[in-house]
């Protein structure tokens, strides 16, 4: 190899290089075998013309500046070939270590997003300007997606910013940064409002600086805030590891712990062994499963779910100009907001004015706290606010283009209200029931167009939830789901499609973890454990104290329908043993949930949970009944992906991704799985395991563990949970 091929190498006659990033085989480069090689012929070049030189530029000619390590090597790597990685990632490290020690300055100069990998190449640099453009972030995002950076990121950062703020706002969090933003948390040192400018600048840093080096290597350098060795920063050490679990809630994310330890016992080094340590817990957890497990979802899934594999082709994009909301209550006032922060028109309808009103209300709330916190400015909230009309009238529907209907969840009142509607808004108007549990096919027999009818499920709180459950009825037609997805987009949610059944993917699945949580308290396990068990398993909320929120009327109302259409459809319906509880709850005890004041747990006057009820001990728990932990978790788990399979079986998903996706955005299923189905993909074992499992617990726990025949069938080919595409 003596040729670069993805960065090019421009001379000015003045003595400086610009060094342009330009895979030519890729829209983003990344820190492939071609990069790694081609590092290498430029390292030697520079090194080689050195006293001819004045100093370098880095700066990149795609849209992003430089994109990282490539997911999809990474997503490959095994214990066997983790030696392999490691070995290229101190090739990579030690060539940039000779470009900041060139005794040239070196400068980055930032015209697109920077992040992982891409920041790690301009911390390199002895400067970093960054060119303010809506594409510009900079930060090191890697620990979302399971991992740490490994191309020295956490021993520049520690280094540039001391270990606790190099933990906080770069590496722990992942948070990416806008260019002013990255300026003012010490990430970049300059800002620049035009490529011309950002270009000057860097030239100007060149000539005012001809021999860089970084703070890390000038004689007398401290890091920033001292060592752990420094009294003060010891004394505060062993707080770290504790507030990391309670950061994770103790569920099993590694990252954040290898990303501690790489920073702390790196600081305490030379830069050339924190470097292999580094190296040392980033290949450890490439090579690990949950690493693999969150790149699938939140990389490859959600970039398929948001680019629209599941939308219906051929169908032109449209956007929506004015929506109407139908009930400003909670979830419809959400709606309202959101789609009015994606600029569009908003009529929001209840059945008197005052409603309305209150529903536009929550918006004002929403934009008050967001100009307070400098989030957005009084200018665009105003404008946001300006977007929603409140109305009782139904005139003022008219020329809405698509309908969000958010009701009362009964099914003639939903069939009134769109009648009253149907003739005032424009004769082609897509119609949305955001609905959580009535069957979309039912409901579109109360409209004239029901090709044109189709569920759109949000979750609470909309302003908050990025995803968005599209439903197709039996009568949907492809283009109302290709409207509906581009309206989810529109508004910068992600959709996923299912097909019509009753509730959907996430009611239904959801269900599944409360009545495992709730059917173990009635087993005599000690609720506080069951809390804990959902809690370290990675979800965000405790299985008790969802079912509180949800109240315990709801699934209540559920079942009886649910067990009505099951009956009338010749079936037999089998009880969950978390009936009985829930009945007790609410038959013996009076216990409702958090809106009636007490249910799972106890309620102060103001609403504020105050501790689980002690008549749950009292009533269910038997002491020294406990089953193992493990199996307190792996029973939410199975449920929930055991029934995931079924809905694939059913027809009811048709996505692997869309499953994934849906599960961990949508209703909390632990995100180190990678979704529920990747859950199954990267149990230890494979599918086989999985299906082993699943008879374990089927034997201990009931029938409804019974692994189905779709997943026996493809644990028996060797097979996993994957979409063909
Ligand atoms: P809500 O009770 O807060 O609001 C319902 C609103 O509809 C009230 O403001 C009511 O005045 C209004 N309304 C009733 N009749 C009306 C009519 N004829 N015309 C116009 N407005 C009328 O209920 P929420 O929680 O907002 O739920 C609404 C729908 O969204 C239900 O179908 C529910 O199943 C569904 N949903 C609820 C979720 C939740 O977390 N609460 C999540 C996803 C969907």
């Amino acid at each position: 190899m003596t040729e670069s091929t993805t960065i090019r190498w421009e001379q000015d006659d003045t003595g400086v290089v610009t060094l342009v990033l330009d895979d030519p085989n890729q829209s983003a480069n990344t820190m492939n075998q071609a990069f790694r090689d081609s590092l290498a012929v430029i390292t030697d070049r520079l090194e080689a013309e050195r006293d001819s030189l004045r100093g370098v530029i880095l700066t990149s000619a795609k849209k992003t500046f430089f994109a990282g390590g490539d997911l999809r090597d990474l997503i490959r790597v095994t214990p066997e070939t983790a030696q392999e990685l490691f070995d290229g990632g101190l090739a990579i490290k030690r060539n940039l270590r000779r470009i900041e020690t060139l005794g040239k300055p070196v400068v980055a100069a930032i015209n697109g997003a920077a992040l992982g990998g891409g920041f790690e190449l301009a911390l390199a640099c002895h400067h970093r300007i960054a060119l303010d453009t809506p594409g510009t972030r900079i930060g090191c995002p890697e620990v979302t997606l399971g991992l740490l950076p490994g191309g020295g990121g956490v021993v520049r950062t520690v280094r540039l910013l001391g270990i606790a703020d190099a933990l906080l706002k770069v590496l722990l969090q992942g948070t990416q940064y806008n260019a002013r933003r990255a300026r003012d948390n010490g990430l970049v040192h300059e800002v620049a409002e035009s490529p011309e400018e950002l270009i000057a600048k860097a030239r100007a840093f060149i000539d005012a600086h001809p021999e860089s080096r970084q703070p890390w290597d000038t004689p007398g350098y401290k890091i920033p805030g001292g060592t752990p060795a420094h009294p003060k920063f010891a004394a505060n050490l062993p707080a770290f590891p504790a507030n990391l679990r309670k950061q994770t809630n103790g569920a099993p994310y590694p990252a954040p712990r290898n990303i501690l330890a790489a920073a702390v016992e790196g600081s305490q080094v030379d830069f050339e062994t924190a470097q292999v340590i580094e190296a040392r817990y980033f290949v450890e957890l490439a090579a690990g499963q949950i690493s693999k497990n969150m790149i699938q979802a939140f990389f490859f899934d959600l970039q398929a779910v948001n680019s629209g594999a599941n939308r219906p082709k051929g169908v032109e994009a449209r956007q929506v100009r004015k929506v109407a909301v139908l009930g400003a209550g909670m979830m419809g006032a959400g709606i309202a907001y959101a789609c009015a922060r994606a600029g569009i028109d908003v009529v929001l309808k209840d059945v008197s004015a005052e409603a309305a009103a209150k529903g536009k209300g929550y918006s004002e709330k929403l934009c008050a706290k967001a100009v307070a916190k400098g989030r957005t400015t009084q200018e665009k909230a105003d404008a946001l606010l300006a977007r929603i009309t409140p109305t009782a009238e139904t005139a003022d529907l008219a020329g809405c283009d698509a309908v969000i209907e958010a009701v009362f969840e009964d099914t003639a009142l939903k069939h009134k209200v769109f009648q009253e509607i149907e003739s005032v808004v424009a004769p082609d108007a897509l119609l949305c029931s955001n609905t959580s549990t009535l069957p979309i096919t039912t409901l579109a027999e109360g409209v004239e167009r029901q090709a044109d009818f189709i569920g759109l499920h949000f979750f609470s709180p909309v302003d908050k939830m990025p995803l968005v459950e599209i439903i197709k009825g039996e009568r949907t037609g492809e283009e109302a789901l290709a409207r509906a997805f581009d309206l989810v987009r529109q508004i910068n949610k992600t959709p996923i499609v299912v097909n019509d059944s009753r509730g959907f993917f996430t009611s239904r699945v959801i269900g599944h973890f409360i009545n495992e949580g709730v059917a173990m308290v009635g087993e005599g396990v000690e609720p506080a454990s069951v809390e804990q068990a959902a809690a370290q398993a990675g979800y965000p909320a405790k299985v008790l104290s969802l079912m509180d929120e949800l109240t315990l009327t709801l699934p209540r109302k559920i079942r009886a329908e649910t067990r009505r259409a099951v009956e009338e459809a010749g079936g037999t319906w089998t009880a969950h043993p978390a009936e009985t509880v829930v009945d007790r709850m609410v038959d013996e005890f009076g216990r409702t949930g958090r809106s009636g004041g007490a249910g799972f747990y106890d309620y102060t006057e103001d609403g504020k949970r105050a501790g689980l009820w002690p008549g749950l001990r009292e009533h269910f728990t038997k002491p020294g009944h406990d089953i193992p932990f493990r199996d307190m978790q792996e029973r939410m788990l199975f449920a929930e992906a055991l029934d995931t399979v079924r809905l694939l079986e059913e027809g009811v998903l048709t996505s692997v991704a869309d499953a994934n996706i849906g599960s961990v955005l949508g209703i909390g299923f632990p995100g180190w799985t990678g979704g529920v189905l990747q859950y199954i993909n990267g149990y230890e074992g494979g599918l086989s395991g999985f299906v082993a499992r699943a008879r374990e617990l089927a034997e201990r726990y009931g029938d409804r563990f019974t692994p189905l025949a779709l997943l026996v069938a493809k644990a028996e080919k060797g097979e996993t949970f994957t979409d063909a595409r």
